[in-house]
């Protein structure tokens, strides 16, 4: 179950060097050609190799939240200047784990990274995040990364893009929504609904 890249090992690794040799042996050819269309590109990135690619329109999982916890790090970076201009420029670093249901106990199918900075200039109640955010996905058949960018306000749902993937999410667009359903002491839980468009 441990997100590792989707193609470790000696193998692999012979592989990638192959491929990488490949490569540029290809993009030569390709230079002095000149000729690469958009066509190309896709049939050769389906030549390579790895995990079966994701081709499904939607995605959902939980993400597990234990404030207090050292997987959040609430002092990433102080605000900028708090009686000028409020919380601006507080940034937060975590890693939390993904479930396939919402209990803490459900089977863990990843991992969400990433980090939040305050934007809010001279905010006085609203919470404005950026929030850039790496899913590490395994749950036995896909098996990569999902990069996530948008925006989050304390008013759920909050809308993130899609901005791109690796391995069975290679070329990843889209959007999803992020909800919080659980807000018990220190415990938060996230609902994340991804949809994919290809
Ligand atoms: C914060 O901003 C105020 C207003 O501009 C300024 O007077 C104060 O010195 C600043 N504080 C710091 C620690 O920079
Ligand atoms: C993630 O799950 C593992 C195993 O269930 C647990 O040991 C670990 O503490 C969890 N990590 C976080 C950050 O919740």
């Amino acid at each position: 179950m441990a997100a590792t890249p989707c193609m470790a090992g000696g193998s692999a690794t012979m592989m990638m060097l192959a491929i990488v040799s490949g490569l540029l042996i290809h993009h030569a050819i390709q230079n002095a050609m000149a000729v690469v269309s958009g066509n190309s590109c896709k049939r050769v990135a389906a030549k390579l190799l790895g995990p079966a690619p994701f081709r499904k329109c939607r995605l959902q999982y939980y993400v597990q939240v234990l404030v207090g916890d050292v997987s959040l790090n609430q002092n990433l970076l102080p605000p900028l200047n708090q009686s000028y201009s409020g919380p601006f420029g507080h940034a937060e670093l975590f890693a939390f784990n993904a479930t396939e249901g919402p209990e803490q106990a459900s089977t863990r199918i990843g991992y969400a990274r990433g980090f939040t900075i305050d934007s809010a200039y001279k905010a006085s109640e609203i919470i404005d995040l950026i929030e850039v955010e790496l899913i590490s996905y395994d749950d036995g058949k896909y098996k990569g990364t999902i990069q996530i960018q948008g925006e989050i306000r304390a008013i759920s749902p909050n809308e993130v893009a899609i901005v791109g993937g690796t391995c069975s999410f290679r070329g990843a667009r889209g959007f999803g929504f992020i909800e919080r359903v659980l807000l018990d002491g220190p415990y938060r839980r996230f609902h994340h609904d991804l949809h994919f468009i290809y």
